[in-house]
C-alpha cells in the first residue's frame, strides 16, 4: 500500500490531512498568523521603534489601512512577541509590560482613555476619579511596569468628537509621550492618518506606514499559496493560478481579511462535498459579495 502524500501543504499540515473532516474543519476556522513581506516589514519598523534610545522627542509610527486588511492582527503579533515577564523582572519584582496596547475609546474622551489604560495593565480603576487623578496613575502605573511602547488601535475614534475635543487628545498624546519618553504607535483607517495630521506637531512626529489594499502580483501570488498550504484539504486548489487568483483579488478587493474569510469558507465546503479542492464554481455557489457592495446592501 502506497501512502498518500499531501506536497501542497506544510509539513505540520500534511500530518492532518488524514484527520477527520471535523477536526480539519476546526483547524481551518481557527485564525492563523500568515507572514507577508509588509507584514514582516512592519514587523521589524516596529522592532527598531522599540529599541531606540530614550529622548525628549521619541519618533512614533501610524499603521494606517483600509479596514479588515491586517493592522491589528500586526500590532497583536508584535505584543505577543513582547509579552509580560518575557524580559528581566524588575528588582522590585513589578511585571513588565514592555508593549502596552490599548483600543481608543469611541470618541476622544480623555478619562476613558486612561481607564483604558488601566484597564490594559489590570490596575484598579475607581469610576469617579477625577481626570487628573486618572492621568497620574495611569502614567505612575506606565512606569511601574517598565512600559516601552505604548500602542493605540482603533485611532480613526478620535474623529468622533468635536474639534475641540480632538485638539485636546492629540495634545495629550503630545504630552504623554514627552512625559513618559516613549515611542506611541497609532493604528487606523486613513480617518485615523487625517485626525492626527490635523495637529502640525503631532504630524511630523507621526511617519505613516501603509498598508494598503492587496495587488496581484508576485506577493499575492505568496500569500495565496501560504493559505492553501495552512489548510488541511487532500487535494491541490492551485490558489494562486490565473483564474482563481484574479476572482479572489477582484470579490475581496485586495482586503486581506476578506480573502482569509473567503477561502476559509470555500474550504470548509470543500471538505463538507467531499470535493477536497477548491474550484472556482465553489466560489460562485457560496455567493461572496464585495465589501464595496455590502455596505451598500445593508439599509
Ligand atoms: N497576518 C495575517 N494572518 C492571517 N490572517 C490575517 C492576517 N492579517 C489579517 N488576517 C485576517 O484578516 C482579518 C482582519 O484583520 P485585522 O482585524 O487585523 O484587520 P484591521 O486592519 O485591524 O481592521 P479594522 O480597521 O477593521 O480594525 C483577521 O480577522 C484575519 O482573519
Ligand atoms: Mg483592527
Amino acid at each position: 500500500m502506497t501512502e498518500k502524500t499531501y506536497p501542497h501543504l506544510l509539513p505540520a499540515v500534511q500530518a492532518l490531512a488524514e484527520a477527520p473532516d471535523e477536526a480539519r474543519i476546526r483547524r481551518i476556522q481557527t485564525d492563523r498568523w500568515l507572514g507577508y513581506a509588509r507584514a514582516e516589514a512592519a514587523l521589524s519598523a516596529l522592532e527598531d521603534l522599540l529599541s531606540f534610545p530614550k529622548r525628549t522627542r521619541m519618533p512614533n509610527r501610524l499603521l494606517v489601512g483600509p479596514s479588515n486588511n491586517g493592522k491589528t492582527m500586526i500590532v497583536e503579533k508584535f505584543r505577543r512577541s513582547h509579552l509580560p515577564g518575557s524580559e528581566e523582572s524588575a528588582r522590585d519584582g513589578a511585571i513588565r509590560v514592555p508593549v502596552l496596547k490599548v483600543q481608543m475609546p469611541p470618541a476622544p474622551d480623555e478619562r476613558r482613555f486612561f481607564s483604558a489604560i488601566l484597564e490594559a495593565l489590570g490596575a484598579p480603576d475607581r469610576l469617579n476619579d477625577r481626570l487628573s487623578t486618572k492621568q497620574d496613575t495611569a502614567v505612575r502605573m506606565m512606569r511601574a511596569t517598565g512600559v516601552r511602547m505604548l500602542v493605540i488601535d482603533e485611532v480613526h475614534n478620535m474623529l468622533c468628537g468635536s474639534r475641540d475635543q480632538q485638539r485636546r487628545f492629540l495634545n495629550l498624546l503630545r504630552w504623554l509621550g514627552n512625559e513618559l519618553q516613549i515611542p506611541l504607535v497609532a493604528v487606523g483607517t486613513a480617518e485615523g492618518l487625517r485626525a492626527i495630521q490635523s495637529d502640525d506637531q503631532l504630524a511630523n512626529r507621526f511617519t505613516p506606514f501603509g498598508l494598503p489594499p492587496w495587488e496581484g502580483g508576485a506577493e499575492f501570488t505568496r500569500l495565496l499559496n501560504t493559505l492553501e498550504a495552512s489548510m488541511p484539504l487532500r487535494e491541490a486548489s492551485n490558489l494562486s493560478s490565473s483564474p482563481m487568483a484574479q476572482r479572489l483579488l477582484s470579490t475581496s478587493e485586495g482586503i486581506l481579511g476578506e480573502v482569509v474569510t473567503i477561502v476559509t469558507r470555500a474550504a470548509v465546503a470543500a471538505i463538507e462535498t467531499g470535493q477536497e479542492r477548491i474550484v472556482l464554481d465553489m466560489l460562485d455557489s457560496l455567493g461572496f459579495i464585495a465589501p464595496s457592495e455590502r455596505r451598500h446592501a445593508v439599509v
